[in-house]
């Protein structure tokens, strides 16, 4: 890459003074009495937006979904459906609590678990699916929970990617017997690394909360199980918090970068960008392109060419399913279909609107459309 050309990362948070007075404050405070004060504020706060009468707030979300399962009891000898297309988490997790995860197809226009798809992948020694709304965009919740209620499977919905994502009008993450959050760095809201966990259901809570306090009994220093630690800390919840307060406008201005890439990209043959169905919300945390083969370009050529131009872009997850610890044959046509030819743009909180034109030029210049 010529040394003069300015790199545009393919995504990253937006902190303002607020966050950085708040997390001072959590600094010097947090301690002794307050030593779970803004722990509490975010798990209240983040439970109440989604919409979900329960919250324990964690390091990662692979961390909540760790939890998620081994409180549902699920282990050795159970099997859990996962869509082929995400990130390795939702399947690292399955293998942590010793169970098999099994993949199944998305769908080709949410690219989301196809709950048809899923619901062949069943056999007696299924227990669980985790859904995940891949990129903001909402799994078909419906019919994931309609499938799940005729077959008695638990619903852990990973929803690592779509804070503020709808799908009927209720929140992601709102719908599952769990559903986890990401707050990683890359995310739309982001406390550094963290997640959580969240859950309507009492007695869930209740198990979940005691597993990840690793196993400890109301008898101080008396563990009654081997249990988890994927603890959040009070200045990482105090970030949350204030990220939180400006969640509306962060999605909005994702929305606006989405509009952006749409208004250069969305009318050219052969580019597919991200879909929005009727009836949800889109969150579009990671702006996304599917090429047409007809342009003979595979991803890592793709990826290899834009960084020349000083533009960083990021894979569309390759399906699990082909991954070294899983390698699999399966019948998922859609995820190795689309996935050799898809790939992520810029779309960090803080890309301006130029920005992005000269990713979309740059692009169009390689396909040769310009
Ligand atoms: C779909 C999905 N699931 C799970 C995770 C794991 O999140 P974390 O990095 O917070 O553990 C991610 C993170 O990027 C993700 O995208």
């Amino acid at each position: 890459m010529p040394k003069r050309v300015k790199i545009i990362p393919i995504t990253g948070p937006s902190i303002t003074e607020k966050e950085v007075k708040y997390v001072s404050e959590a600094t010097r405070n947090g301690w002794y009495k307050n030593a779970n004060k803004y722990i509490g504020e975010f798990e209240r706060k983040f439970s109440s937006y989604i919409g979900t009468k329960y919250a324990i707030a964690t390091s990662s979300c692979t961390g909540a979904l760790h939890i998620a399962l081994a409180s549902l009891g699920i282990g050795k000898g159970d099997e859990v459906i996962v869509p082929d297309i995400t990130w390795i988490a939702t399947a690292a997790a399955v293998r942590y609590v010793g169970a098999r995860p099994v993949f199944a197809d998305i769908e080709p226009d949410t690219w989301c678990i196809d709950p048809r798809k899923m619901e062949k992948k069943i056999t007696k020694r299924t227990k669980a699916v985790i859904p995940v709304h891949l990129y903001g965009h909402p799994a078909d919740m419906a019919a994931i929970m309609a499938v799940a209620k005729r077959h008695n499977l638990r619903v852990i919905e990973d929803a690592a990617e779509s804070i503020g994502s709808l799908y009927n009008g209720r929140k992601t993450g709102s719908f599952g017997d769990f559903s986890c959050f990401s707050f990683h760095g890359t995310k739309i809201l982001t406390t550094g690394e963290g997640g959580i966990l969240l859950t309507n259901n009492g007695r869930l809570y209740k198990r979940a909360y005691f597993l990840s306090n690793q196993g400890k009994s109301k008898k101080p220093f008396w563990n009654t199980e081997v249990g988890l630690k994927y603890k959040m800390s009070n200045m990482q919840a105090a970030l949350g918090t204030v990220q939180l307060s400006r969640i509306e406008e962060m999605i909005g201005k994702k929305i606006e970068i989405f509009n952006w890439y749409k208004e250069r990209l969305g009318d050219v043959p052969g580019i597919k960008l991200n879909a929005e169905r009727p009836g949800c919300k889109n969150n579009y945390w990671m702006i996304t392109a599917i090429l047409d083969k007809k342009f003979g370009l595979k991803k890592e050529a793709l990826m290899k060419k834009l960084l020349k131009y000083g533009i960083v872009s990021r894979p569309f997850f390759y399906p699990l399913s082909s991954l070294p610890p899983f390698s699999e044959k399966t019948n998922n046509s859609v995820a190795y279909s689309l996935s050799p030819y898809a790939l992520h743009f810029p779309c960090g909180l803080n890309i301006t609107r130029s920005q992005v034109g000269y990713v979309c030029g740059t692009l169009l210049k390689i396909l040769k459309l310009k």
